[in-house]
């Protein structure tokens, strides 16, 4: 049986996870109580794995309550909803549940047909968002080959086939760029350990063992080149239930600046639910966390706290893809752009007749603003750069906050005979005036990927004049990060494709001071 459970002579067959990696057992499933109980002791176990299961028990439901042509539809109806209850929190369980019911008034084949429909569509999906899911992490990183993190299970076993992010990782050994994953154990029940290892060393891809408390200390030892996992609900804000540990690792990938990606087909997203506050989170037995393989380890009589879930906020998560594609969060710091224009001052006429001055002293006077502007930038970036490059003169304000807040090393691009010895030298014509900017020769190299940070981006002049510097020196500009964006002057589609990140974006033409950056 290639595939974690399918539909096989009447009933569902499935693999026992439970017996993994010791025994490798099929599970003949026959009437909806020994399903749920399959669900429930995680025999079959993983968000679309469950969807489908979900849809296959309808299945067996609806065959059983068949008799003469004649299907007890609120049987079957009452049946539904027992399997879908058997585990909350993933949102395929309900789902496919819905589907197989939705056939139910053409009939028990007809809910057949549309569970194995179910099972039939998954790989495709699966390999589409893991595809998607690879080239992603590619753009959001620099090291070669990889070294990614991943927790619980989310392969073959979880899925119909191939799977979610364990897909991902096996997209990109395909293309020789995994180094090794780390996968986590994942207690207290151990996919990671017992289904994640197994499956990758069947597949021939390196992998290394870690207790779920060490992953921080790998993402700080600087072990990591990105973080991969799957999900159980996605809510419409971008909030994402997933295994236990899963929102420590986040927090930890954002304190180290590593993307944590989730990979989550769209049967998973959760669009009625708006946040994670909302997610109905499964809690488990005590014994599963006082005893340790059959052996109780903990004294008798102890409390237990067992949540097999918990909710990672949308705003440490880098980006969900499905197979439509990547969905970064949208909301960084809430009111970041509404709170640096009110502490932005136009100045008329200012240094010269007919220029609009954005005076951006009283950013800098509010305390907190600066940094947060930085901690956003650095947000939106993470893992796609390793040096920044401030651009005289307030760029260096910004720059020195984002170059600190990311740990990465700073370089200044000068205006004309600031700069000791050996310099290389570009010249630029912006909307007033015309100027140049300098930087050592060996400042960077080849091996430095730079975010290039200035305060306002106007014309695109002093940014294009930047990153011809930056270039010759060997180094690729990966991104461009400034407060504001005066988006009339189109300055984006100069440096282009190269994005820009502006926290700020100012619609109507103003002008602005000579250089259109400001001096
Ligand atoms: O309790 P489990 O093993 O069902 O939990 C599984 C997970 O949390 C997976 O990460 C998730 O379902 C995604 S599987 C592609």
């Amino acid at each position: 049986m290639s595939r974690s459970l399918d539909w096989y002579e009447g009933h569902i067959r499935l693999i026992d996870q439970r017996k993994l990696p010791a025994h490798h057992r099929q599970l003949d499933i026959t009437t909806v109580d020994e399903l749920i109980d399959a669900i429930t002791a995680l025999a079959v176990r993983g968000a679309p794995a469950l969807g489908i299961a979900g849809a296959l028990g309808v299945a067996l439901s609806a065959a059983r309550h068949t008799v003469s042509g004649r299907t007890d539809a609120e049987a079957v109806r009452t049946d539904a909803d027992r399997i879908a209850q058997s585990r909350p929190t993933a949102v395929n369980l309900s789902k496919g549940v819905a589907r197989a019911l939705s056939a139910l008034p053409r009939g028990a084949d007809a809910v057949l047909a549309e569970a194995r429909s179910l099972l039939e569509e998954d790989e495709q999906i699966n390999r589409a968002a893991a595809r998607h899911t690879a080239e992603y992490l590619l753009a959001s990183t620099t090291r070669r080959p990889l070294r990614v993190l991943t927790h619980c299970n989310t392969g073959s076993l979880a899925t119909g086939a191939w799977g979610t992010a364990l897909g991902a990782i096996r997209d990109l050994h395909a293309r020789g760029l995994i180094e090794t994953v780390l996968a986590t154990e994942t207690r207290p029940l151990l996919q990671g350990a017992r289904l994640t290892v197994w499956e990758l060393q069947r597949d021939g891809i390196p992998v290394r063992l870690c207790p779920d408390g060490a992953a921080a200390s790998a993402l700080q030892a600087g072990d990591i080149d990105c973080v991969v996992v799957g999900a159980d609900r996605v809510t419409r804000n971008g909030d994402v239930a997933n295994k236990v540990s899963t929102y420590p690792l986040a927090l930890a990938a954002a304190r180290h600046h590593v993307p944590f990606v989730v990979v989550a087909p769209q049967s998973t997203v959760d669009e009625t639910t708006p946040t994670g506050a909302s997610i109905p989170i499964e809690h488990r037995g005590p014994d599963e966390v006082t005893s340790l393989g059959g052996v109780r380890t903990a004294p008798p009589g102890t409390a237990v706290y067992n949540p097999a879930f918990d909710v990672t906020p949308h705003d440490v998560i880098s980006a969900v893809v499905s197979e439509h594609g990547v969905r970064e969060p949208t909301v960084g710091t809430p009111g970041l752009a509404e709170r640096l224009a009110s502490h932005t001052t136009v100045v008329k006429d200012f240094p010269s007749p007919g220029v609009d001055f954005q005076d951006l002293a009283g950013v800098y006077r509010q305390p907190g603003l600066l940094q947060a502007a930085a901690r956003e930038i650095v947000h939106r970036a993470r893992g796609r750069f390793d040096a920044v490059v401030g651009i005289e003169a307030r760029g260096f304000v910004l720059a020195s906050v984002i170059a600190a807040e990311a740990a990465v090393p700073l370089v200044l691009a000068r205006k004309p005979g600031r700069t000791p010895g050996k310099t290389q030298s570009a010249r630029y014509r912006s909307e007033y005036s015309s100027d140049a900017l300098e930087m050592p020769v060996d400042a960077l190299g080849a091996q430095h990927t730079v975010l290039l940070v200035d305060d306002v981006l106007a014309t695109g002049g002093t940014l294009s004049a930047a990153r011809s510097l930056v270039e010759a020196c060997g180094a690729t500009v990966a991104r461009c990060a400034v407060l504001i964006e005066i988006a009339a002057l189109n300055g984006a589609a100069r440096i282009a494709p190269i994005p820009v990140d502006a926290l700020r974006s100012i619609p109507a033409h103003q002008p602005t001071a000579p250089g259109g950056e400001h001096p």
